[in-house]
């Protein structure tokens, strides 16, 4: 897959290509340099390689990034592909995921947020399961039929690159990458904080779906029309 942008004040060579084990040094530099202090950061470039590696080797992954063709540099990417591939990379990486939180845990106030939420998460879903908490107060996201749609969970801009046209292009390219894998819907979710994202899915065609206090989700349909 190749997408190219029409955008004209983008740098003139960027390309978005799928990514390949061979750039996973790339894409971690990548990611760190756009998510500074960011949660999946902070547990280290090794963590984050294979992060990646999951996606580029799962065959329901989708990992494709942008290239400046000039200098070959990976200045942006996006990730994703089927629902639950993160829960599946947490289980394969358990051992290593534990440890690695549990260090960095004492280190970085980030780390012990970012847990924290997961954990109150997952008491949430279960108090909803056991009926001990109302489906109204902390409302779940609407569930797509299962099998029908993509899960996009990162995308970034090298700070170095943002402003170009780059994220779109990247959105454009996780749109045509679920269309060819048979699906006929997108989503993610966000920080309700993170204006410049917030404002690039709008950009991109999608719509807000539900604002909860962690984040808001957004959906699109893969078809050209949002
Ligand atoms: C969000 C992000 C990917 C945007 O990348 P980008 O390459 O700068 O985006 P683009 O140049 O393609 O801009 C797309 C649209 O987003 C909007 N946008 C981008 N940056 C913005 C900003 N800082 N403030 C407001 N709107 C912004 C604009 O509407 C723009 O459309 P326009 O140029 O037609 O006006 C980038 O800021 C980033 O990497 N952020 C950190 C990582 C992150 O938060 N990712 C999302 C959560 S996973």
């Amino acid at each position: 897959m190749s997408v190219s942008s029409k955008s004209s004040n983008k740098p003139p060579s960027v390309t978005v290509v799928a990514a390949g084990r061979e750039d996973l040094e790339g894409i971690a530099s990548c990611h760190e340099a756009a998510f500074p202090g960011e949660f999946l950061t902070l547990l280290g470039s090794g963590f984050l390689r294979a992060f990646y590696r999951f996606y580029i080797d799962n065959p329901d992954g989708i990992c494709v990034m942008a290239i400046d063709g000039e200098n070959k540099r990976i200045i942006g990417l996006v990730a994703g592909g089927k629902p639950g591939l993160r829960a599946a990379f947490t289980r394969r990486h358990i051992l290593r995921f534990l440890g690695t939180s549990f260090c960095k845990f004492f280190i970085h106030r980030r780390v012990r947020r970012r847990l924290g939420e997961h954990f109150v998460g997952l008491l949430r879903k279960i108090g909803r399961k056991i009926h001990l908490i109302p489906p109204e107060k902390y409302p779940p996201a609407p569930e797509e039929p299962s099998g029908t749609w993509s899960n996009l969970l990162s995308v970034c801009t090298h700070p170095d690159y943002r402003g170009c046209g780059v994220g779109k292009m990247l959105m454009e390219a996780f749109r045509i990458e679920s269309g060819r894998r048979g699906y006929s819907t997108m989503r993610l979710s966000v920080h309700n904080d993170n204006d410049a994202a917030i404002a690039m899915y709008k950009k991109s065609g999608w719509t807000p779906i539900l604002t909860v206090p962690s984040g808001t989700y957004f959906k699109r349909s893969v078809g050209n029309e949002p």
